[in-house]
């Protein structure tokens, strides 16, 4: 955790869910505390955002999108723009999903392009970054996020528009995790990134980690200094899992 940052614990559903899928959104809405000290959001596929964001309601439980398109409109068969995702009463967006830069050859300018259109139809962006297997063992996870900070995040950035997601490519859906002192070393190293270009700004964005997170292993991760929360996969399709890793969220 970071002193004085609102942890934010972010579910990813990818492709799944149909509509009998909502009841997790309202399991989860029900199970949100008012006063609660960290942030909670569930990124549904397109086809189930609005009705999610009546379910969640008044509940606090955020409503977001997996990606939009760099423009607001126009001639772009089978995207979601970032107006249409605020105009569902969607509150934020994912965008440069490791599955996202694979699949669909996403490069960083993509990204912060995308992140601009998310700001300016007031959402907040969750840019994801993370090095793959490989380029771990060769010694370079470091200097491809540091790339991919750079490239990927706009100069309009701030606190407000913007979460950076630290995803390990290697750790998402595999089980696997990395060490807790190589997702702190690579936290400080978000860290001085953004604090480097953002000043006071870049102390208070939110840094998630993701990647296999868990309830089992959530309490652990939570409590790593400069990891401000959670982006969770497979264990957000399940109420009573993500609910149990906001459960894990350090007081
Ligand atoms: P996982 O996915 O929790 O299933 O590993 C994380 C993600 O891709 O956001």
């Amino acid at each position: 955790m970071t002193p004085n940052i609102k942890p934010l614990i972010a579910g990813n559903w990818k492709m799944n869910g149909l509509s009998a899928q909502l009841e997790e959104i309202i399991a989860i809405a029900q199970g949100m505390s008012a006063s609660s000290a960290y942030e909670a959001l569930i990124c549904t596929p397109a086809t189930l955002m609005e009705r999610a964001a009546v379910e969640a309601g008044e509940s606090g439980l955020k409503i977001g999108g997996q990606d939009c398109h760099q423009n607001a409109s126009g001639a772009h068969t089978g995207d979601v723009s970032a107006p249409m995702i605020a105009d569902v009463g969607a509150s934020f967006v994912i965008v440069g999903h490791s599955e996202r830069r694979t699949d669909h050859g996403e490069n960083d300018a993509d990204v912060s392009a995308k992140s601009m259109a998310a700001y300016e139809a007031g959402l907040c962006a969750i840019i994801c970054v993370g090095e793959t297997r490989e380029e771990r063992e060769a010694g370079k996870a470091m200097e491809i996020v540091s790339t991919q900070l750079a490239g990927s995040i706009p100069d309009d950035a701030t606190p407000q528009n913007t979460v950076i997601a630290y995803e390990p490519v290697w750790a998402i859906g595999t089980g696997l995790v990395p060490s807790n002192e190589d997702i702190e070393a690579m936290h400080a190293h978000i860290r001085a990134v953004v604090e480097k270009r953002f000043g006071g700004e870049g102390a208070l964005m939110r840094i998630l980690y993701g990647g296999s997170l868990k309830p089992s292993n959530a309490a652990e991760i939570l409590s790593i200094n400069n990891v401000d929360g959670g982006l969770i996969g497979g264990a957000s399709l399940k109420a009573s899992d993500f609910l149990a890793i906001c459960g894990a969220v350090p007081a």
